[in-house]
């Protein structure tokens, strides 16, 4: 017997950014979207914890310990007080260190595919608890859809949205997460950093479904930190705005960049016109809200 979760990228339509608190982490006001770019993560009984994994990028998954997957089964294991007897295979076709939650989105997947396999039934308040506790990323990844996220970001709330369509331009190679946040800090320092907060006109932009108005509100506190260590990502936004996207940003803390777009045909357009380009490793056309993590029927 095994289990399958299907779990969602997401795209922060919104990211404030703050000072760094005295434990190191960024107070965020941040809007996430869950978009349809899915990973999926199977959990059957093993002899002990092992991890594998398949897909374009596969190299680059880490299949130790550090993969956030193979740390929800030991967290969930450890609360249940079972072993950790599983294996996790991902099927990955989230860009990896792209700044869309891939990461986030296994750990997610496999804590419910675990939860799920082993009969445990853990509330749906533990299991977000659990996911604060493997990143801030990760109780997003759970919940889906689309949320306003404050803390570090692993405070949610649900918040109202149409359906946007997206291109998203995947860029040669990762960024580390906290390698962009040291980054901000040195591009802010010095600086008053405000405390991050909703933006009244994101939010209504969202919940409207209106792309024309979406575009000016979009907004991310990173882009300039990801922008700063790829200054390349500039030819990838003028790529895709030439093609006719109606807005660029870094999704996360990047390098795959976000591109808003009006209908599927348009997505096309701008897709196909980012690959000509030259200047993105390759595409994905998406569109959300679509929901969090889910149990596959068997
Ligand atoms: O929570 P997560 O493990 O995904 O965070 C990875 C790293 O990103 C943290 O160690 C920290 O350096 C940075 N981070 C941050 N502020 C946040 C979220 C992440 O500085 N709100």
């Amino acid at each position: 017997m095994s289990v399958t979760v299907r779990v969602p990228a997401k795209v922060n339509v919104q990211l404030g950014v703050g000072a760094a608190r005295p434990d190191g982490f960024h107070p965020l006001a941040t809007v996430f979207l869950a978009v349809s770019l899915f990973d999926e993560v199977t959990a059957t009984p093993a002899a002990e914890l092992t991890v594998t994994c398949e897909g374009p990028d596969a190299d680059q998954v880490p299949l130790d310990r550090t993969n956030l997957a193979a740390r929800a089964a030991e967290v969930l294991a450890a609360r249940a007080g079972v072993e950790p007897a599983v294996h996790l295979h991902i099927a990955k076709n989230i860009p990896v260190a792209g700044g869309m939650a891939g990461g986030s989105a296994d750990g997610a997947a496999a804590l419910l595919a675990c939860d799920t396999l082993w009969g445990l039934d853990t509330p749906r308040t533990e299991l977000l608890d659990l996911c604060a506790e493997l990143g801030s990323d990760v109780p997003f990844s759970l919940l889906g859809g689309a949320a306003l996220g404050t803390g570090r970001g692993e405070l949610l709330t649900p918040v109202d949205a149409g359906s946007f369509h997206w291109v998203f331009a995947v860029a040669d190679g990762g960024l580390s997460t906290p390698a962009v946040f040291r980054e901000f800090d040195r591009l802010t320092a010095g600086t008053t950093v405000p405390e991050p907060e909703a933006s009244p006109a994101l939010l209504a932009a969202l919940a409207s479904g209106d792309p024309d108005r979406l575009a000016p509100a979009l907004s991310n506190g990173l882009q300039a930190a990801s922008l700063s260590l790829r200054p390349a990502l500039a030819d990838t936004f003028a790529a895709g705005i030439g093609a006719g996207a109606l807005a660029a940003l870094v999704s996360g803390s990047g390098p795959t960049t976000a591109f808003l777009v009006r209908d599927e045909e348009g997505a096309a357009k701008v897709a196909a016109a980012l690959e000509a380009s030259g200047t993105c490793r390759t595409t994905r056309t998406a569109s959300g809200p679509v929901p969090g993590a889910t149990v596959l029927p068997a």
